[in-house]
């Protein structure tokens, strides 16, 4: 017999299994702790009704093309629009996923000869953009904007003269934690970088009207943000907000904005009713910032610590272990997902435990109660 083509493939998911670390698709069922959901727009009356009066108003379902051809729809530019003016950019550019906005991002606007220094923690798809991009890259420690700072300093005395640019995200994925963006607005500032924040987990949850956490930091014109908008915003894809240039830039030079479909303009129609949802519905955000308080009394209670945000991880560190006890959550009904490497760092494998508002304070109870008996069988 011929050897399979897919021999190094199959020697590879073995490899995968023996380390406990090999994936499978599995089906959605118990109380959500685990989707990215978090004020349960996704499912929503609201957002379904939204959808209807989209259709009522013969909106396609496709685009039938990309931006730069046919497939440029008055929604997508309404959309964008709006989303300059609720994120307080000066343009936005709407993207069929994060994945792809932060791939266009990284690999187009860092130029041959610029630096990009990115938290250690950053995405896998700024990663993937930084790889297919020109530039240098480097990664700082997690969260120390001194490290960002020294990084960049060091560079420029061996004699880097491009651009540096400054990737972290808001409020970190997998721990839950939030980036210090007044001190690395400073870092960019003193070294004329750019800084780019992902907000993927900050966007509707956090801000006066859910903008996000780098609101804060006011316009800025080396200031760049990324809203994805299929988490709180319980859509799909990503806003990418800042300097016109950006945009423009994108537009002509973006390799995965140009040569791709664009997002249906009933999606881009949904999106901008979701930003309005969460801007005139405040209290959503505020309902769930009440359960996430809940949550770290209970978890408090199990000597594990708070996060300050809606994804708490419960290190545990082995995959074996972490699989364990997210499957005994799972077949006590609450759907807990183990997070194992390269997703997370190797030896910190974790239960991402994530609080929406498709909860209650009951389920919430139940879960920490069946957590505490897991973590003791396992
Ligand atoms: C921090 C961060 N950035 C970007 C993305 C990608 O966004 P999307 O899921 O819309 O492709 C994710 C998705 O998990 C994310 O967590």
């Amino acid at each position: 017999m011929t050897i399979s083509p897919f021999h190094t493939h199959r020697k590879d998911l073995d490899a995968l299994a023996a380390a406990d670390r090999r994936r499978a698709l599995a089906p959605r069922t118990g109380a959500d702790f685990a989707s990215n959901d978090y004020l349960a727009l996704a499912g929503s009356y609201a957002l379904g009704e939204a959808l209807a009066a989209g259709l009522q108003r013969g909106l396609p379902a496709g685009s039938g093309g990309s931006r730069l051809l046919r497939g440029n729809h008055e929604e997508h530019e309404a959309l964008e629009a709006h989303a300059a003016r609720h994120y307080g950019s000066e343009a936005a550019l709407f993207f069929p996923t994060g994945f792809a906005a932060n791939a266009a991002l990284f690999a187009t606007l860092p130029q041959r000869g610029d630096l990009v220094v990115h938290d250690e923690l950053i995405h896998a798809s700024a990663h993937d953009g930084m790889k297919l991009g020109r530039a240098g890259r480097v990664d700082a420690r997690h969260n120390d904007a001194q490290a960002f700072d020294d990084i960049i300093a060091r560079w420029r005395r061996g004699g880097g003269s491009g651009t540096p640019w400054i990737a972290v995200e808001s409020l970190y994925s997998m721990d839950g934690d939030r980036a210090p963006l007044a001190d690395l607005a400073a870092v960019a500032d003193r070294h004329d970088a750019v800084l780019v924040v992902d907000e993927a987990h900050a966007t509707g949850v956090y801000g006066p009207a859910g903008q996000g956490l780098a609101h804060d930091l006011g316009r800025r014109d080396n200031l760049i943000t990324l809203h994805t908008c299929g988490k709180a915003l319980g859509c799909e894809g990503a806003l990418l907000c800042g300097p016109a240039i950006v945009r423009d830039f994108i537009v002509n030079r973006g390799r995965p904005f140009i040569f791709s479909t664009a997002p249906s303009p009933l999606t881009a129609w949904l999106v901008r009713q979701a930003l309005e949802i969460v801007a005139n519905e405040p209290e959503r955000a505020a309902r769930l910032h009440g359960l996430i308080r809940h949550a770290e009394t209970r978890l408090a209670a199990l000597g594990l610590p708070a996060s300050g945000s809606q994804i708490i991880p419960v290190v545990i560190g082995d995959n074996g272990r972490t699989m364990r006890i997210a499957a005994a959550l799972q077949a006590a009904g609450f759907d807990v997902r183990g997070i194992r490497p390269p997703t997370v760092p190797e030896g910190s494998a974790r239960l991402r435990i994530a609080i929406t508002l498709n909860v209650g304070p009951r389920e919430i109870d139940a879960m920490t109660g069946a957590l505490a008996t897991a973590m003791a069988e396992a």
